[in-house]
């Protein structure tokens, strides 16, 4: 028997898909029949992950800096305009933070929580009003092991970052209790460390020393592939998983059973 696409034309909404897990999660939609709206501050990314999809009939972009409402508002728009609804969101984008609390300066702090947070809040907001007029929607939130734990990368704290993502997980839980009877499951998704231009880029003087001491302390003994991440999202996105709202699917390799 052929597999069938899990998604045939559901219409997605997919923030930081220019990289990372956002970019294999838009490849994995592309494959499961979804149509496209990406969004990325990089608009080179994007024409990038476009060109790649090669599918311009289910797939358009948008650039823009999810922390601002006008972004969330153009891609609401998009969406709309370009495929009539929006059955699903994934919120993303978002930006690692290793600095200590005594480090931290008030304008690297609301940097951080609008990225991370205040992005998720407008693009929920903006989309919840659309997808209770359909009956139904799916939200998919990137959360991380690091909002269950606190953390040290480097010899320094990682407190801001995962404070946001702890925040993830109760928005989650809050809104999908309060929009669970107007059909909309709201769901997340706890990666542990994934090979992705966030850790990369952070890391660069002692990548190799990062990643063996990653492999030191996972019980799978590796780090994720963006795309085993990106197959989870699949699964909450899809209708196999009708039943799932509420919750956080950790994906860690064992990280955090230890
Ligand atoms: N990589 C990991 O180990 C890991 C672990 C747990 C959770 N996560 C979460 O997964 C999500 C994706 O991370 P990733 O590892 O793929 O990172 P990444 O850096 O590879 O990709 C993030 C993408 O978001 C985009 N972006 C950044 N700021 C933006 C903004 N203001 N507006 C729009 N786009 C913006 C970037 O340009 C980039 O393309 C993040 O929410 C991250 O916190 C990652």
């Amino acid at each position: 028997m052929q597999n069938q696409q899990r998604l045939t034309n559901k219409v997605a909404i997919i923030t930081g898909a220019g990289s990372g897990i956002g970019r294999a999660t838009a490849k994995r939609f592309a494959e499961e029949g979804a149509k496209l709206v990406l969004n990325d501050i990089s608009q080179a990314s994007l024409e990038e992950i476009a060109a790649e999809l090669d599918c311009p009939d289910r797939c358009t972009t948008v650039s823009g800096d999810v922390s601002l409402e006008t972004t969330a508002q153009l891609l609401k728009e998009t969406a709309l305009e370009r495929f009539g609804k929006i059955d699903i969101l994934v919120n993303n984008a978002g930006i690692h933070w290793i600095q200590d609390i005594t480090e931290t300066s008030v304008e690297d702090f609301d940097h951080v929580i609008n990225v991370n947070l205040k992005s998720m809040f407008l693009n929920c907001k903006s989309v919840i009003p659309e997808m209770m007029k359909q009956n139904g929607g799916v939200i998919v939130n990137l959360s991380s092991v690091s909002g269950y734990v606190g953390q040290e990368m480097m010899g320094k704290s990682t407190f801001l970052y995962n404070m946001t993502k702890a925040a993830i997980l109760q928005m989650t839980r809050s809104l999908a209790t309060r929009y669970a009877k107007s059909g909309i499951r709201v769901t997340c998704v706890a990666p542990g460390v994934t090979k992705t231009n966030q850790i990369t880029t952070e890391h660069t003087p002692d990548l190799d020393g990062f990643w063996q001491a990653v492999e030191g302390v996972q019980p799978l003994g590796r780090y994720a592939d963006p795309r085993e991440i990106a197959n989870c999202i699949v699964f909450l996105a899809c209708d196999e998983a009708s039943f799932v709202t509420g919750s956080s699917l950790v994906v860690d390799g064992g990280y955090l059973a230890l």
